[in-house]
């Protein structure tokens, strides 16, 4: 069994863009600019924007933090997001969800404009994606792509089994591992909470992807002998022997599935690590399209 070692893989990631950074800074060219939008105070996500702050910082880019009150109002957050959109300072942002109840979503995802959208989220960029067009494709989705392109994992002809069908994760995953090319050229079922016996549809699977949030649901009877697990879910889980009160994770029942598996990812440590490292590289990507 081979551990997909995402912490190792980002800081490979990262010290790559460094590099360029620095490429970049000694031709006297300006530096990729990422802003973050976050509205209210969810811990979760407060720490997910922070990490991608710091992320930045370890390899010289240049961030913005725009945080907003969580009763801030849809009209206040679309013009924010339309002086983002204008500044010729910033080449990518992100707008961290969820929102609060009383901004739409689909509204924000709308305003942003497409060739700043390094999440990949506005439907210009999915839609791309599933064209197999050039575009920015969602951090975590990149990230598991990355992560099985850098351990030579086969994906061609295999069966892929995702779980989940989140907008973020599961929707795009089933459809980067269909498309032509490596990783990818998969036979792609994707589930969800209305999949009837999913055990029956999850033992056949070559390749497992669970995006669920549902602490250790995918157990080892539900995976076959030699597969390989990619596990998304980081949910905190209340745990009094840890210092800050709760443990991360994740949707696989890491002891007794990892034996029968031939890849797998940790948690934490594994995809998690990916997402922002795959952030920065589209950031990147925005700056050098912004450029030409
Ligand atoms: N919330 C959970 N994952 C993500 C992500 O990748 N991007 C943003 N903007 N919000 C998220």
């Amino acid at each position: 069994m081979t551990i997909l070692d995402g912490k190792k893989v980002s800081n490979d990631i990262k010290d790559e863009i460094a590099e360029e950074v620095k490429q970049m800074k000694a031709r006297g060219e300006k530096v990729p600019h990422l802003a973050a939008v976050i509205v209210g105070n969810d811990g979760a996500s407060l720490t997910y924007v922070n990490s991608k702050v710091k992320a930045c910082e370890r390899v010289g880019f240049e961030s913005t933090l725009v945080k907003m009150s969580s009763t801030a109002s849809e009209t206040e957050l679309l013009k924010k997001i339309k002086e983002l959109n204008e500044d010729p300072d910033i080449d990518g942002f992100i707008v961290q969800l969820p929102l609060p109840t009383q901004i739409d979503t689909q509204k924000v995802l709308l305003t942003v404009n497409p060739d700043k959208d390094v999440d990949g989220f506005h439907p210009m960029n999915f839609g791309k994606m599933a064209l197999d067009m050039s575009s920015f494709i969602p951090a975590t989705p990149y990230g598991i792509l990355e992560l099985l392109e850098r351990y030579n994992v086969e994906t061609k002809g295999k069966h892929t089994v995702v779980i989940g069908r989140s907008h973020i994760v599961g929707r795009p995953m089933s459809i980067l591992m269909g498309r032509k090319g490596f990783p990818g050229n998969s036979t792609v079922t994707l589930t969800h909470s209305y999949t009837k016996n999913i055990t029956q549809i999850t033992s056949q699977a070559d390749i497992i992807i669970t995006a669920l949030g549902n602490p250790e649901f995918l157990k080892a009877e539900m995976v076959k002998d030699g597969a390989v697990v990619i596990d998304v879910g980081i949910t905190r889980v209340p745990d009094e022997t840890r210092e800050r009160g709760y443990r991360i994770t994740g949707d696989v029942d890491y002891k007794n599935v990892s034996k029968k598996t031939s890849f797998i990812t940790p948690v934490p440590g594994g995809v998690g690590p990916m997402t922002i490292a795959m952030l920065l590289k589209n950031t990147l990507l925005a700056r050098e399209n912004h450029r030409l």
